[in-house]
Protein backbone atom coordinates (compact mmCIF):
# COMPACT_ATOMS: atom_id res chain seq x y z
CA UNK A 1 0.00 0.00 0.00
CA UNK A 2 1.40 3.32 -0.98
CA UNK A 3 1.67 6.39 1.22
CA UNK A 4 -0.95 7.91 -1.42
CA UNK A 5 -3.38 5.48 -0.81
CA UNK A 6 -2.73 5.54 3.45
CA UNK A 7 -3.51 9.54 2.89
CA UNK A 8 -7.00 8.52 0.62
CA UNK A 9 -7.90 5.94 3.53
CA UNK A 10 -6.92 8.64 6.37
CA UNK A 11 -9.43 11.26 3.77
CA UNK A 12 -12.28 8.88 4.12
CA UNK A 13 -12.03 8.09 7.59
CA UNK A 14 -12.27 11.78 8.91
CA UNK A 15 -15.55 12.22 6.95
CA UNK A 16 -16.79 9.69 9.68
CA UNK A 17 -15.40 11.70 12.70
CA UNK A 18 -17.89 11.96 15.53
CA UNK A 19 -16.44 16.16 16.62
CA UNK A 20 -19.73 18.04 17.32
CA UNK A 21 -18.35 20.17 20.32
CA UNK A 22 -15.01 20.84 18.57
CA UNK A 23 -16.04 20.66 14.60
CA UNK A 24 -12.45 19.52 14.32
CA UNK A 25 -12.43 16.12 12.32
CA UNK A 26 -9.01 13.82 11.97
CA UNK A 27 -9.03 10.46 10.52
CA UNK A 28 -5.90 7.88 11.21
CA UNK A 29 -5.14 5.43 8.45
CA UNK A 30 -1.54 2.35 9.69
CA UNK A 31 -0.32 0.36 8.11
CA UNK A 32 0.45 -2.50 10.63
CA UNK A 33 3.53 -5.20 10.45
CA UNK A 34 0.95 -7.63 8.32
CA UNK A 35 0.32 -5.39 5.81
CA UNK A 36 -2.97 -4.67 7.31
CA UNK A 37 -4.70 -1.31 6.61
CA UNK A 38 -6.51 -0.12 10.27
CA UNK A 39 -8.11 3.20 10.60
CA UNK A 40 -9.65 5.35 12.73
CA UNK A 41 -11.44 8.69 13.50
CA UNK A 42 -12.06 11.07 16.63
CA UNK A 43 -15.12 10.13 18.81
CA UNK A 44 -16.09 13.13 21.03
CA UNK A 45 -18.19 12.50 23.84
CA UNK A 46 -20.80 15.00 26.19
CA UNK A 47 -18.29 13.99 28.54
CA UNK A 48 -15.22 15.56 26.82
CA UNK A 49 -12.38 13.61 28.53
CA UNK A 50 -14.15 10.92 27.21
CA UNK A 51 -13.86 11.35 23.80
CA UNK A 52 -10.89 9.71 21.67
CA UNK A 53 -8.46 10.61 19.10
CA UNK A 54 -8.39 9.06 15.70
CA UNK A 55 -5.00 7.39 16.24
CA UNK A 56 -6.37 5.43 19.55
CA UNK A 57 -9.18 4.25 16.80
CA UNK A 58 -6.42 3.02 14.87
CA UNK A 59 -4.52 1.78 17.16
CA UNK A 60 -7.39 -0.57 18.86
CA UNK A 61 -8.00 -2.07 15.81
CA UNK A 62 -4.66 -2.95 14.70
CA UNK A 63 -4.21 -4.72 17.81
CA UNK A 64 -7.57 -6.42 17.77
CA UNK A 65 -6.21 -7.75 14.84
CA UNK A 66 -3.55 -9.32 15.92
CA UNK A 67 -1.33 -6.41 14.49
CA UNK A 68 2.28 -5.53 17.16
CA UNK A 69 3.99 -2.53 15.17
CA UNK A 70 3.01 0.26 13.38
CA UNK A 71 4.82 0.84 9.96
CA UNK A 72 3.51 3.97 8.53
CA UNK A 73 0.52 5.83 10.19
CA UNK A 74 -0.98 8.93 8.36
CA UNK A 75 -3.25 11.50 9.93
CA UNK A 76 -5.08 14.51 8.88
CA UNK A 77 -7.02 16.68 10.53
CA UNK A 78 -9.21 19.95 10.40
CA UNK A 79 -12.31 21.34 10.43
CA UNK A 80 -13.86 22.77 6.68
CA UNK A 81 -10.94 22.36 5.16
CA UNK A 82 -7.71 20.48 6.24
CA UNK A 83 -4.84 22.18 8.09
CA UNK A 84 -1.90 20.64 9.52
CA UNK A 85 -2.79 17.57 12.28
CA UNK A 86 0.46 16.74 14.37
CA UNK A 87 -0.40 14.39 16.36
CA UNK A 88 -0.98 15.32 19.99
CA UNK A 89 1.63 14.26 22.89
CA UNK A 90 -0.72 11.43 24.22
CA UNK A 91 -1.01 9.55 20.75
CA UNK A 92 2.67 10.42 20.52
CA UNK A 93 3.35 8.10 23.19
CA UNK A 94 0.45 6.02 21.78
CA UNK A 95 2.26 5.50 18.87
CA UNK A 96 5.54 4.97 20.49
CA UNK A 97 4.21 1.86 21.87
CA UNK A 98 4.27 0.21 18.33
CA UNK A 99 6.98 2.23 16.53
CA UNK A 100 10.03 1.46 15.54
CA UNK A 101 12.85 3.60 14.73
CA UNK A 102 12.11 3.04 10.83
CA UNK A 103 8.55 3.56 12.13
CA UNK A 104 6.67 6.82 9.10
CA UNK A 105 4.38 9.30 11.05
CA UNK A 106 3.12 11.73 8.40
CA UNK A 107 0.83 14.70 8.50
CA UNK A 108 0.34 17.53 6.48
CA UNK A 109 1.92 21.16 6.80
CA UNK A 110 -0.40 23.90 6.02
CA UNK A 111 0.19 24.28 2.85
CA UNK A 112 -0.77 20.17 2.30
CA UNK A 113 2.68 19.13 1.68
CA UNK A 114 3.77 15.53 3.27
CA UNK A 115 5.99 15.80 6.40
CA UNK A 116 7.47 12.58 7.17
CA UNK A 117 8.85 11.80 10.96
CA UNK A 118 10.16 9.42 13.16
CA UNK A 119 8.98 8.70 16.44
CA UNK A 120 12.13 9.94 18.02
CA UNK A 121 11.70 13.01 16.44
CA UNK A 122 8.31 13.64 17.56
CA UNK A 123 8.62 12.46 21.24
CA UNK A 124 12.49 12.25 22.07
CA UNK A 125 13.71 10.86 25.72
CA UNK A 126 9.98 9.33 25.83
CA UNK A 127 9.33 7.23 28.86
CA UNK A 128 9.52 3.40 28.19
CA UNK A 129 9.07 0.94 30.78
N1 LIG B 1 -7.50 14.92 17.90
C1 LIG B 1 -7.16 13.72 17.37
O1 LIG B 1 -8.03 12.92 17.00
N2 LIG B 1 -5.85 13.42 17.24
C2 LIG B 1 -4.82 14.25 17.59
O2 LIG B 1 -3.67 13.85 17.53
C3 LIG B 1 -5.12 15.62 18.02
C4 LIG B 1 -6.53 15.90 18.36
C5 LIG B 1 -8.92 15.25 18.08
C6 LIG B 1 -9.39 15.25 19.51
C7 LIG B 1 -10.61 16.14 19.44
O3 LIG B 1 -11.73 15.34 19.09
C8 LIG B 1 -10.30 17.09 18.29
O4 LIG B 1 -9.20 16.53 17.60
C9 LIG B 1 -9.95 18.49 18.73
O5 LIG B 1 -8.96 18.49 19.68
Amino acid sequence: MTDDELLQAALKVRDQAHCPYSNFRVGAALLDDTGALHVGCNVENAAYPQGHCAEAGAIGSMVAAGGQRITTIVIVGGGDSLRSCPPCGGCRQRILEFADSDTRIIFQDDAGASMIFSIDQLLPTSFRL
